[in-house]
């Protein structure tokens, strides 16, 4: 907590010098201090003052809504699902009328605010850190499926100051999608990490400016769960694809293939120069030394991805944060048995305009797919 009270004091010195704008807010934060009544790094005040000091963006003159949508669960889950459930009661809280808030009393909350404290330098100027009162609470059951997307608008919000939501997951972009532009700048990195990873960067491609075409890969942990891990059945003839499609349709002449998340057994197992080392004119294996660092040097330097186990929120968060017009490609198939929430509901989980792959197990190439799974399985059946 004083980590964050301490950088909660130099953004305030900042604000302070930007002059009377800030210092209005600044004084209003005061008002909102003492109405809460609260000693400096008491955990609640570093939301209430963090929050106060700046309006909502689209709200001008207005503070935060005192009113809060908050999970009735938290764990230590990885990056990309916790941005999923922040990004989603924001955009939920919207319709609602609600500040998203982070549950301050959880000790797995504490470490990811201040890792988001770091990578994002944003994120507590639209979420609040804070813990519910005990009057006040009310509890809605809506979105209970981690991955299929369920209407807001059917929730009866009630007076209460506090809404807890009784699903854990929220992973559907449609939550938060007409707010994109929002949550973009809510997850922007920070200048440590942006440092850190434009240093490595800079090394790793040299004075290679040719066009890069990511392929995130994720196995670890996937092996031996149910949802697909990458697999080179799949990656080899999958990156041809891509490749073939940027060609013809996107018109690259010069293009490096960039490898992230790929250990040394699958690096490997890929024979990456014998397969690709002709088409491309470089292949690099990226590795940085934190998951932020990761997110954010995926990004920021793909000029087009593949996401090849479709079931990695990570890698799906590199693709929404990537360049606003990134050709974005992922494996049709979620799950090792294809039954997966995401696998039944594709369409909340990939924009539209992310070209889907479809993997032949008998001819063993890769091709597009413009149908949902729902479509295909019927098909099969
Ligand atoms: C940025 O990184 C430096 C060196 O690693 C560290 O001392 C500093 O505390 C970091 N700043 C923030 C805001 O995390
Ligand atoms: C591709 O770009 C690199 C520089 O990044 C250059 O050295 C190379 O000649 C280019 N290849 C082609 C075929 O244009
Ligand atoms: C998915 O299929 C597998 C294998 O047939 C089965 O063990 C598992 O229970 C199924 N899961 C769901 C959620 O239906
Ligand atoms: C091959 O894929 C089809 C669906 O396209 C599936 O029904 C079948 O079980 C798969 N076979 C193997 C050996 O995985």
């Amino acid at each position: 907590m004083r980590k964050l009270c301490a950088m909660y004091a130099t953004k305030l010195r900042n604000y302070r010098d930007r002059g009377a704008i800030f210092c209005f807010i600044f004084l209003s934060s005061v008002v909102v201090f003492n109405i809460y009544s609260l000693n400096c790094c008491n955990q609640n005040d570093v939301n209430e003052v963090t929050l106060s000091t700046l309006a909502m963006p689209d709200i001008p003159g207005k503070h935060f809504m005192k009113r809060f949508i908050q999970l009735h669960t938290s764990d230590a889950g990885g990056l990309g699902n916790q941005m999923y459930r922040i990004a989603s009661l924001y955009g939920i809280g919207k319709m609602l009328n609600r500040t998203p808030s982070l549950d301050s009393s959880s000790p797995h909350n504490h470490n990811l605010a201040i890792e988001f404290q770091t990578l994002f330098p944003n994120i507590f100027d639209v979420v609040a850190f804070n813990t519910a009162t005990d009057e006040h609470r009310d509890f809605t059951i809506f979105g209970r499926d981690c991955c299929a997307y369920a209407d807001p608008r059917m929730i009866h919000d009630s007076s209460a100051i506090w809404l807890f939501m009784g699903g854990s997951y929220y992973q559907s972009y449609k939550y938060f999608h007409e707010h994109k532009e929002q949550v973009r700048v809510m997850f922007d990195f920070g200048a440590n990490v942006t440092n850190a990873v434009k240093a490595y960067a800079t090394d790793l491609f040299g004075d290679d400016k040719s066009y890069k075409l990511c392929v995130h890969i994720r196995r670890d942990d996937f092996v031996q769960h149910k949802n697909l891990e990458s697999r080179t059945d799949f990656v080899v003839p999958a990156v041809f694809r891509v490749l073939d499609y940027l060609k013809s349709e996107a018109r690259v002449a010069n293009m490096s293939a960039v490898f992230i998340g790929a250990k040394p057994d699958f690096w490997n197992a890929l024979n990456v120069f014998r397969n690709f080392g002709h088409h491309f004119h470089n292949v690099f294996n990226a590795g940085l030394s934190s998951r932020g660092e990761d997110l954010a040097f995926g990004a920021t330097y793909c000029d087009a991805f593949l996401i090849s186990a479709s079931g990695s929120t990570f890698a799906w968060w590199m693709a929404y944060l990537g360049k606003p017009e990134m050709p974005v490609f992922y494996n049709g198939q979620v799950s090792k048995a294809r039954n997966h929430s995401k696998d039944y509901h594709d369409y909340d989980m990939f924009p539209p305009e992310w070209h889907k792959l479809e993997f032949d197990n008998i001819t063993g190439d890769v091709r597009f797919e413009k149908k949902w799974n729902f479509e295909l399985f019927r098909e099969w059946n």
